[in-house]
Protein backbone atom coordinates (compact mmCIF):
# COMPACT_ATOMS: atom_id res chain seq x y z
CA UNK A 1 0.00 0.00 0.00
CA UNK A 2 1.57 3.60 -1.53
CA UNK A 3 -0.53 6.19 0.10
CA UNK A 4 0.96 9.74 -1.86
CA UNK A 5 2.20 11.99 0.44
CA UNK A 6 0.92 15.61 0.36
CA UNK A 7 3.26 17.05 -2.12
CA UNK A 8 2.56 14.87 -4.92
CA UNK A 9 -1.13 15.30 -4.83
CA UNK A 10 -1.45 18.66 -4.00
CA UNK A 11 -2.46 20.06 -7.21
CA UNK A 12 -5.50 17.53 -7.05
CA UNK A 13 -6.74 18.80 -3.95
CA UNK A 14 -9.97 20.50 -3.81
CA UNK A 15 -10.35 23.29 -2.24
CA UNK A 16 -12.84 23.46 0.39
CA UNK A 17 -13.43 25.91 2.98
CA UNK A 18 -13.14 23.86 5.83
CA UNK A 19 -13.23 19.99 5.55
CA UNK A 20 -14.85 17.98 8.11
CA UNK A 21 -11.83 17.35 10.86
CA UNK A 22 -13.60 13.87 11.87
CA UNK A 23 -15.42 11.22 9.01
CA UNK A 24 -16.98 8.16 9.96
CA UNK A 25 -17.86 5.68 7.60
CA UNK A 26 -20.25 2.93 7.69
CA UNK A 27 -19.01 0.79 5.21
CA UNK A 28 -22.18 -0.93 4.28
CA UNK A 29 -23.09 -3.03 0.70
CA UNK A 30 -20.45 -5.21 -0.04
CA UNK A 31 -23.10 -8.19 0.14
CA UNK A 32 -25.37 -6.66 -2.51
CA UNK A 33 -22.39 -5.25 -4.47
CA UNK A 34 -20.88 -9.09 -4.86
CA UNK A 35 -24.73 -10.41 -5.57
CA UNK A 36 -25.02 -7.62 -8.34
CA UNK A 37 -21.83 -9.03 -9.87
CA UNK A 38 -22.65 -13.21 -9.47
CA UNK A 39 -19.64 -13.11 -6.45
CA UNK A 40 -20.03 -14.39 -2.90
CA UNK A 41 -20.63 -12.80 -0.11
CA UNK A 42 -17.25 -12.85 0.91
CA UNK A 43 -16.11 -12.04 -2.47
CA UNK A 44 -18.14 -8.71 -1.60
CA UNK A 45 -15.71 -8.26 1.68
CA UNK A 46 -12.26 -8.57 0.25
CA UNK A 47 -13.78 -6.22 -2.43
CA UNK A 48 -14.54 -3.82 0.32
CA UNK A 49 -11.48 -3.84 1.85
CA UNK A 50 -9.55 -3.45 -1.32
CA UNK A 51 -11.55 0.31 -1.38
CA UNK A 52 -9.85 1.11 1.88
CA UNK A 53 -6.32 2.32 0.56
CA UNK A 54 -7.87 4.70 -2.33
CA UNK A 55 -10.60 6.18 0.21
CA UNK A 56 -8.00 6.76 3.03
CA UNK A 57 -5.62 8.59 0.51
CA UNK A 58 -8.58 10.63 -0.66
CA UNK A 59 -9.36 11.81 2.89
CA UNK A 60 -5.99 12.08 4.11
CA UNK A 61 -5.50 14.65 0.51
CA UNK A 62 -8.71 16.46 1.69
CA UNK A 63 -7.50 17.61 4.77
CA UNK A 64 -9.57 14.84 7.16
CA UNK A 65 -7.25 14.43 10.42
CA UNK A 66 -9.29 11.84 11.91
CA UNK A 67 -11.43 8.78 9.81
CA UNK A 68 -13.55 6.34 11.79
CA UNK A 69 -14.52 3.07 9.55
CA UNK A 70 -17.10 0.91 10.37
CA UNK A 71 -16.18 -2.72 9.96
CA UNK A 72 -18.30 -5.11 12.33
CA UNK A 73 -20.87 -4.34 14.80
CA UNK A 74 -21.66 -5.84 17.90
CA UNK A 75 -24.82 -7.75 16.12
CA UNK A 76 -22.71 -8.88 12.75
CA UNK A 77 -21.70 -11.98 15.23
CA UNK A 78 -25.06 -12.86 14.40
CA UNK A 79 -23.99 -13.78 10.91
CA UNK A 80 -23.51 -16.88 9.43
CA UNK A 81 -20.33 -18.51 11.05
CA UNK A 82 -18.57 -18.50 7.82
CA UNK A 83 -18.77 -14.84 6.96
CA UNK A 84 -17.95 -13.69 10.40
CA UNK A 85 -15.00 -16.49 10.37
CA UNK A 86 -14.48 -14.00 6.94
CA UNK A 87 -14.57 -11.46 8.16
CA UNK A 88 -12.14 -11.89 10.90
CA UNK A 89 -9.34 -13.17 8.51
CA UNK A 90 -9.68 -10.69 6.50
CA UNK A 91 -9.58 -8.04 9.66
CA UNK A 92 -5.99 -10.15 10.40
CA UNK A 93 -4.67 -10.41 7.03
CA UNK A 94 -5.04 -6.48 7.08
CA UNK A 95 -3.05 -5.83 10.19
CA UNK A 96 -0.16 -7.93 8.61
CA UNK A 97 0.15 -6.98 5.54
CA UNK A 98 -0.86 -2.78 6.11
CA UNK A 99 0.73 -1.68 9.73
CA UNK A 100 3.94 -0.84 8.56
CA UNK A 101 2.95 0.78 5.75
CA UNK A 102 0.43 2.69 7.45
CA UNK A 103 2.92 3.97 10.03
CA UNK A 104 5.29 4.76 7.31
CA UNK A 105 2.74 6.89 6.72
CA UNK A 106 2.59 8.83 9.76
CA UNK A 107 -0.90 7.23 10.23
CA UNK A 108 -1.75 6.55 13.82
CA UNK A 109 -4.16 3.46 14.43
CA UNK A 110 -7.26 3.20 16.70
CA UNK A 111 -9.61 0.51 17.92
CA UNK A 112 -13.01 1.21 19.15
CA UNK A 113 -15.50 -2.00 20.31
CA UNK A 114 -14.75 -4.30 22.69
CA UNK A 115 -11.86 -7.08 22.40
CA UNK A 116 -12.29 -9.70 24.77
CA UNK A 117 -14.57 -11.69 22.00
CA UNK A 118 -11.48 -12.26 19.48
CA UNK A 119 -8.68 -14.62 19.58
CA UNK A 120 -5.25 -13.27 21.69
CA UNK A 121 -3.92 -13.40 18.53
CA UNK A 122 -5.75 -10.71 16.97
CA UNK A 123 -6.16 -8.85 20.29
CA UNK A 124 -2.19 -8.75 20.84
CA UNK A 125 -2.24 -7.85 16.77
CA UNK A 126 -4.24 -5.05 17.26
CA UNK A 127 -2.71 -4.07 21.03
CA UNK A 128 0.65 -3.70 19.07
CA UNK A 129 -0.22 -1.93 15.98
CA UNK A 130 -1.71 0.97 18.09
CA UNK A 131 1.33 0.98 20.13
CA UNK A 132 3.47 1.26 17.09
CA UNK A 133 1.64 4.34 15.60
CA UNK A 134 0.92 5.78 18.73
CA UNK A 135 3.12 9.11 17.98
CA UNK A 136 1.59 9.59 14.35
CA UNK A 137 0.11 12.84 13.42
CA UNK A 138 -0.80 12.97 9.94
CA UNK A 139 -4.58 10.72 10.37
CA UNK A 140 -5.60 9.13 12.80
CA UNK A 141 -7.72 5.86 11.35
CA UNK A 142 -9.51 4.42 13.68
CA UNK A 143 -11.21 0.95 13.19
CA UNK A 144 -14.61 0.14 14.74
CA UNK A 145 -14.64 -3.71 15.35
CA UNK A 146 -16.96 -5.46 17.54
CA UNK A 147 -18.35 -1.99 18.27
CA UNK A 148 -21.62 -1.50 18.75
CA UNK A 149 -22.63 2.64 20.48
CA UNK A 150 -24.87 0.72 23.26
CA UNK A 151 -22.09 -1.72 24.31
CA UNK A 152 -20.01 1.33 24.69
CA UNK A 153 -22.48 3.34 26.84
CA UNK A 154 -23.07 0.36 29.07
CA UNK A 155 -18.56 -0.11 29.11
CA UNK A 156 -18.68 3.32 30.21
CA UNK A 157 -21.48 3.27 32.73
CA UNK A 158 -19.33 0.75 34.35
CA UNK A 159 -16.20 1.76 34.33
CA UNK A 160 -17.83 4.97 35.82
CA UNK A 161 -19.58 2.73 38.66
CA UNK A 162 -15.80 0.86 39.34
CA UNK A 163 -14.42 4.21 39.29
CA UNK A 164 -16.36 5.07 42.44
CA UNK A 165 -17.61 7.96 40.68
CA UNK A 166 -20.68 10.11 42.44
CA UNK A 167 -23.70 10.45 40.60
CA UNK A 168 -23.46 15.03 40.85
CA UNK A 169 -19.78 14.36 39.46
CA UNK A 170 -21.35 12.88 35.96
CA UNK A 171 -21.39 15.16 32.95
CA UNK A 172 -21.23 14.81 29.49
CA UNK A 173 -17.56 15.56 29.36
CA UNK A 174 -17.29 12.94 31.94
CA UNK A 175 -19.33 10.54 30.18
CA UNK A 176 -17.22 11.72 26.72
CA UNK A 177 -13.97 10.37 28.25
CA UNK A 178 -15.38 7.14 29.75
CA UNK A 179 -16.33 6.41 25.75
CA UNK A 180 -13.92 4.17 23.37
CA UNK A 181 -13.22 7.51 21.56
CA UNK A 182 -11.71 9.22 24.59
CA UNK A 183 -9.67 12.30 23.23
CA UNK A 184 -10.85 12.25 19.63
CA UNK A 185 -13.32 14.43 18.46
CA UNK A 186 -16.95 13.91 17.61
CA UNK A 187 -17.59 12.88 14.14
CA UNK A 188 -18.50 16.22 11.85
CA UNK A 189 -19.78 14.21 9.14
CA UNK A 190 -21.68 10.58 9.09
CA UNK A 191 -21.06 9.10 5.65
CA UNK A 192 -23.34 5.80 4.85
CA UNK A 193 -23.08 4.00 1.56
CA UNK A 194 -25.62 1.69 0.03
CA UNK A 195 -28.91 3.84 0.38
CA UNK A 196 -29.79 2.98 4.49
CA UNK A 197 -30.77 5.79 6.01
CA UNK A 198 -30.02 4.55 9.95
CA UNK A 199 -26.62 4.36 11.97
CA UNK A 200 -27.29 0.77 13.14
CA UNK A 201 -25.78 1.47 16.60
CA UNK A 202 -22.92 3.62 15.10
CA UNK A 203 -21.38 6.78 17.71
CA UNK A 204 -25.02 6.80 18.80
CA UNK A 205 -23.42 9.13 21.58
CA UNK A 206 -21.02 10.80 19.55
CA UNK A 207 -23.45 11.66 16.41
CA UNK A 208 -25.32 14.24 18.17
CA UNK A 209 -24.47 16.57 15.70
CA UNK A 210 -23.08 15.35 13.10
CA UNK A 211 -23.86 15.73 9.36
CA UNK A 212 -25.29 12.33 7.85
CA UNK A 213 -24.76 12.02 3.90
CA UNK A 214 -26.22 8.72 2.67
CA UNK A 215 -25.28 7.50 -0.88
CA UNK A 216 -26.86 4.28 -2.86
CA UNK A 217 -23.31 3.33 -4.50
CA UNK A 218 -22.05 0.31 -2.43
CA UNK A 219 -18.90 0.36 -0.53
CA UNK A 220 -16.43 -1.33 -2.85
CA UNK A 221 -17.79 1.17 -5.36
CA UNK A 222 -17.32 4.46 -3.50
CA UNK A 223 -14.56 5.94 -5.09
CA UNK A 224 -12.54 9.14 -5.09
CA UNK A 225 -15.30 11.18 -6.70
CA UNK A 226 -17.61 9.80 -4.49
CA UNK A 227 -15.42 11.45 -1.27
CA UNK A 228 -15.22 14.62 -3.18
CA UNK A 229 -19.24 14.27 -3.77
CA UNK A 230 -19.62 13.58 0.70
CA UNK A 231 -17.40 16.58 1.35
CA UNK A 232 -19.57 18.95 -1.07
CA UNK A 233 -22.68 17.96 0.59
CA UNK A 234 -20.84 18.86 3.68
CA UNK A 235 -19.18 22.04 3.23
CA UNK A 236 -22.47 23.17 1.72
CA UNK A 237 -24.45 22.48 4.99
CA UNK A 238 -25.16 25.25 7.38
CA UNK A 239 -24.38 23.79 11.14
CA UNK A 240 -26.54 25.08 13.49
CA UNK A 241 -25.74 23.11 16.87
CA UNK A 242 -29.39 24.68 17.90
CA UNK A 243 -28.37 28.43 17.92
CA UNK A 244 -29.80 31.04 15.92
CA UNK A 245 -27.06 32.28 13.30
C1 LIG B 1 -21.05 -4.21 5.10
O1 LIG B 1 -21.60 -4.89 4.04
C2 LIG B 1 -19.96 -4.98 5.78
C3 LIG B 1 -20.32 -5.47 7.12
C4 LIG B 1 -21.44 -5.23 7.74
C5 LIG B 1 -19.32 -6.26 7.79
P1 LIG B 1 -22.80 -5.91 4.24
O2 LIG B 1 -22.25 -7.29 4.41
O3 LIG B 1 -23.71 -5.46 5.33
O4 LIG B 1 -23.52 -5.78 2.84
P2 LIG B 1 -25.08 -5.86 2.55
O5 LIG B 1 -25.76 -4.86 3.43
O6 LIG B 1 -25.52 -7.26 2.88
O7 LIG B 1 -25.20 -5.54 1.10
C1 LIG C 1 -23.68 -1.83 9.71
O1 LIG C 1 -24.10 -2.53 8.58
C2 LIG C 1 -22.41 -2.39 10.23
C3 LIG C 1 -21.23 -2.21 9.38
C4 LIG C 1 -21.17 -1.59 8.25
C5 LIG C 1 -20.02 -2.79 9.90
P1 LIG C 1 -25.18 -3.71 8.68
O2 LIG C 1 -25.37 -4.21 7.30
O3 LIG C 1 -24.77 -4.69 9.71
O4 LIG C 1 -26.47 -2.94 9.20
P2 LIG C 1 -28.01 -3.29 9.08
O5 LIG C 1 -28.19 -4.70 9.55
O6 LIG C 1 -28.39 -3.15 7.64
O7 LIG C 1 -28.71 -2.27 9.93
MG1 LIG D 1 -25.36 -4.30 5.34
Amino acid sequence: MELKTSADTSERTTTLNSPPTHVAIIMDGNGRWAASHGKSRSEGHRAGTENLRRIIEAFIRHGVKCLTLYAFSTENWDRPPDEVNTLLEIVNEVIRSEVQVLHREDIRLRHIGRIDRLSPQLRRSICESIELTKHNSRMTLCVAFDYGGRAEIIDAVRSMITDGVQPEDVSEDMLRRYMYTNGMPDPDLIIRTSGEQRLSNFLIWQAAYAEYYTTPVYWPDFDETEVEKALEAYASRKRRFGKVL
